[in-house]
């Protein structure tokens, strides 16, 4: 028996319900492989506001410092729209993601075969993507300083946040891309704006002699990220592993989250390096956010949170095994055409968050006798 620690931060609005479906199936896992948990709940974001006065506890984040892997809901929601920019729920996950220092953000896009109609785009443009966005967390205009607004006095107001990388960051985010790639299709795309920006130009620099000092095998291209915010909607198979900055990472994940069909798909890990045990500092949520609007209804889609748990079972507890396994349960509920509302298409079964749960609860279920 493996016992691996995991802090579970369900956040706010949604992160609750599809948290619950979440623990189903580290549940499931427990009782039918050889990994057992050690799980331990906290607050992140609003909840944590209301319960500690800060959206990210010291306690908490000692206790994610400590565990194996923290697995997040997500945070946010129009209650606290008014409280003070540094203690906004929002600056909860972004002071846990500098203080492990999670500098790798890994946003996978797949479309699953049953789900190619619930693209907005083409059938033939989207059957079969695969790609890796790996955005870097822990740099650039989300840390930057000086940043702030300014009063200057004459009835007008300074807005500031500064673009700011260093070798050092481009590099440890660049070598993750290439170690994937070479797990993948042996293709990186590096996106940045070098024509205006000179962070972007130390950007291409840096991933450019990196890749001639130790990447020669993997095939490197560089791409203006508004050029490649057009291509991924152009022809996004031509794309194996993108990394990008924090900003742009955040803007192309979203627009590749779409090609997929629907936010409610994709998960995402964030990971710091390695020690010399090769245990990391990792962090795993679904990249959709609170949806206050639907929060309390039983209407999420639990998918994405599920699947986020797999990539930690790839991870961090190097079951890529089990990940898979989960990873086909989720394709397989969607073949059944069990749908929630978000990725609902004619013919299909609507179901809610806890429903979906238990059905990819009873195709694990069904996957193991069939395997037994
Ligand atoms: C994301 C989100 C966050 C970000 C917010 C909630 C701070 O949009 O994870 O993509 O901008 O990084
Ligand atoms: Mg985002």
């Amino acid at each position: 028996m493996t016992k691996h620690s995991i802090v579970i931060l369900p956040g706010d609005g949604i992160g609750h319900e599809v948290m619950a479906e979440v623990k189903k199936i580290i549940h499931w896992v427990s009782a039918n492989t050889d990994l057992s948990f050690d799980i331990t709940e906290d607050h992140l974001g609003g909840t944590a506001i209301d319960a500690y006065g800060v959206p990210l506890a010291d306690s908490t984040l000692e206790k994610c410092r400590a565990a194996d892997a923290v697995l997040m809901g997500a945070v946010g929601g129009p209650q606290w729209d008014k409280v003070d920019y540094n203690i906004r729920p929002e600056a909860g996950l972004l002071r846990l993601r500098k203080e492990l220092e999670l500098f790798a953000n890994l946003r996978p896009a797949i479309v699953f075969d049953a789900l190619v109609d619930a693209s907005t785009l083409k059938a033939e443009i989207v059957r079969g993507l695969n790609i890796m966005i790996v955005r870097e967390l822990t740099g650039g205009v989300y840390f930057g300083s000086p940043r702030g607004i300014e009063d200057l006095g004459n009835g007008q107001r300074r807005g500031v946040n500064t673009q700011v990388y260093t070798t050092m960051e481009i590099e440890r985010v660049a070598r993750v891309a290439f170690e994937l790639a070479r797990k993948r299709h042996g293709r990186v795309t590096s996106c940045e704006k070098a024509n205006v920006m000179e962070s972007g130009k130390l950007w291409r620099e840096d991933v450019t002699a990196l890749h001639a000092r130790e990447y020669g095998d993997v095939q490197l291209n560089h791409m203006y990220a508004d050029n490649c915010a057009m291509q991924l909607l152009r022809n996004p198979k031509q794309f194996d592993v993108i990394v990008t900055d924090n900003l742009f990472g955040d803007i192309l994940s979203d627009e590749a989250s779409m090609l997929t069909g629907s936010l409610g798909m994709l998960p995402s890990a964030s990971l710091g390096a390695a020690d010399e045990n090769g245990k990391r500092a990792a962090l795993y949520e679904p990249v959709h956010g609170s949806a206050p609007d639907i929060a309390g209804q039983g209407k999420a889609n639990p998918l994405a949170a599920i699947l986020s748990f797999a990539m930690a079972l790839t991870y961090s507890f190097h079951r890529g095994d089990i990940g898979e396994q989960i990873e086909w349960a989720v394709e397989d509920v969607l073949a059944q055409g069990i749908r929630t509302g978000d990725i609902m298409a004619d013919g299909c079964t609507p179901v809610g968050t806890a429903a979906m749960g238990d059905a990819v609860l009873q195709t694990l279920e069904r996957q193991k006798a069939n395997a037994a």
